[in-house]
Formats: structure tokens, sequence, C-alpha cells
């Protein structure tokens, strides 16, 4: 549907979800960026985090980053913002080896570790810990199975759903996704619970040589 207001530009993208879940995302952000300057968001969707969150954290800058197939309609929430921490969003693809060279002390992602293949999660994880720099936080958004099992009848409805989609989706499981962190140097912090059965996961990066030099599965 067109936007009244404007003519022919199109009306935004828009989440629910990220409505529901930014709230409870936030008070845990301002707890663990607390001491960070600039955070890279990946696969930042309609841009609705990026909005909410950029103004709330004012000692920060937030930078978001997308697909190319998404960048025109996160442009759009970030232009209505108009927060003055709040960067152009980037053109990043996780799984591809063009990240930005700018320096980041946080890194951010919701809603896409079951969204890419485990093959670029894993990719994903390796880039962020390679990127942080000692000390620096990777909070990951999203629903994980622990000890192989859902937490709920909807997460485990919603993980045949993804796999309808594309085979190589699906909700990982937190004991992998914490082994291959590890594996790189990033050492969990905290497994925050959240509504409708997500978690936040918050990582540091450990010091050079604390990597578990193991490398999981592949990349
Ligand atoms: C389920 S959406 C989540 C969007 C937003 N973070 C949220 O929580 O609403 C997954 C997002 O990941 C993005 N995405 C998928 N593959 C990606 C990749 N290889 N690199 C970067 N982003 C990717 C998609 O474009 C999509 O916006």
């Amino acid at each position: 549907m067109a936007n009244p207001d404007s003519g022919s530009t199109p009306s935004k993208p828009f989440s629910q979800a990220c409505e529901n879940n930014k709230a409870p995302i936030l008070a845990v952000l301002q707890r663990v960026f607390d001491h960070s300057s600039r955070v890279l968001e990946l696969g930042s969707g309609t841009g609705q985090h990026a909005c909410y969150f950029a103004p709330a954290l004012p000692h920060l800058e937030w930078q978001p980053s997308e697909l190319s197939e998404n960048i025109a309609g996160l442009c759009q929430w970030v232009d209505a913002c108009n927060s003055p921490n709040l960067l152009p969003p980037l053109l990043l693809d996780v799984s591809g080896i063009e990240w930005p060279s700018a320096s980041h002390d946080a890194v951010f992602s919701a809603n896409t570790a079951h969204i890419l293949s485990w093959s670029d999660a894993q990719l994903m994880i390796k880039r962020v810990a390679e990127k942080l720099p000692t000390g620096g936080i990777f909070a990951l958004y999203g629903p994980f199975k622990y000890d192989g099992l859902y937490t709920s009848q909807s997460n485990h409805e919603f993980d045949c759903w993804l796999k309808q989609q594309h085979p190589e989706r699906g909700i990982r499981d937190f004991e992998q996704v914490v082994a291959v962190a590890k594996s790189r140097g990033l050492m969990l912090y905290e497994d925050n619970p959240m509504p409708a059965n997500n978690r936040l996961l918050v990582w540091v990066k450990q010091p050079m040589g604390l990597a578990d030099d193991r490398d999981q599965d592949n990349p």
C-alpha cells in the first residue's frame, strides 16, 4: 500500500515482531553496550531495531547493514529516524569477505542465525570475532535449541516452517553456537531469556591467543 503522505513513495517495510521485542532487547543492550562506542548491526531488516536503539543509546554510534535487496526499505526507516548517531546503512553480506574496515567494538544481530545456513552462521561468528577487539561485545538475539530440544511448541513449529522455506534454515543449537564462538575467542558472558521463547546471547572477545584453535565443521 502506498504511503498516502508521499505520493509514489512506497510505505516502509514493517515487522510486528520488532515492535514486540525491541524494548526487552534494549533493556539488555543498555547494560552490555554501556562501554561500547561503535556498534555494527548485521542483517538489520526493516531498521526498526536500529531506529529504536540508536536514540536510546546516545553514547554510541549505530551502524546498520543489510543485503542489497533490503537496503532501500532500511534506508527509509533510517532517513525517517534522523538520529545523529544512526549511520547510513551499509551493504553487507555476512557470508562474504568484504566486511567494513571501520573499527567496531560491538556487534548486534537479531534473527539471523536461523535464516543463514549453518555454514554461513559459523562464518558470521568467525568474522565477528575477527572484527572485535579484546573486550568487544557480540549480542545475538533469536530462538535456540538446548540439549537438542525446542524450548516451546511454537519454536518447533517455527523451525518446521523455516525448513519448508529453505532446507538450510533452522533454529540453531545453543551448545554448537557457543562452541563455535569459543573456538574463535568469544566467551559466553550472558544468556538472557526474552519474551516469546527467544534468547539474547552476549559474548566478550578474549585476548588473542585464548581462542581454542579447533575449527568447527568448516569455515
Ligand atoms: C528474519 S530477518 C531479521 C531482520 C531483523 N534483524 C529483525 O530482527 O527483524 C533476517 C535478515 O537477515 C538478512 N540476511 C539474510 N542473509 C544475510 C546475509 N548473508 N548477510 C546479511 N544479512 C542477511 C535478511 O535480509 C533479513 O533482513
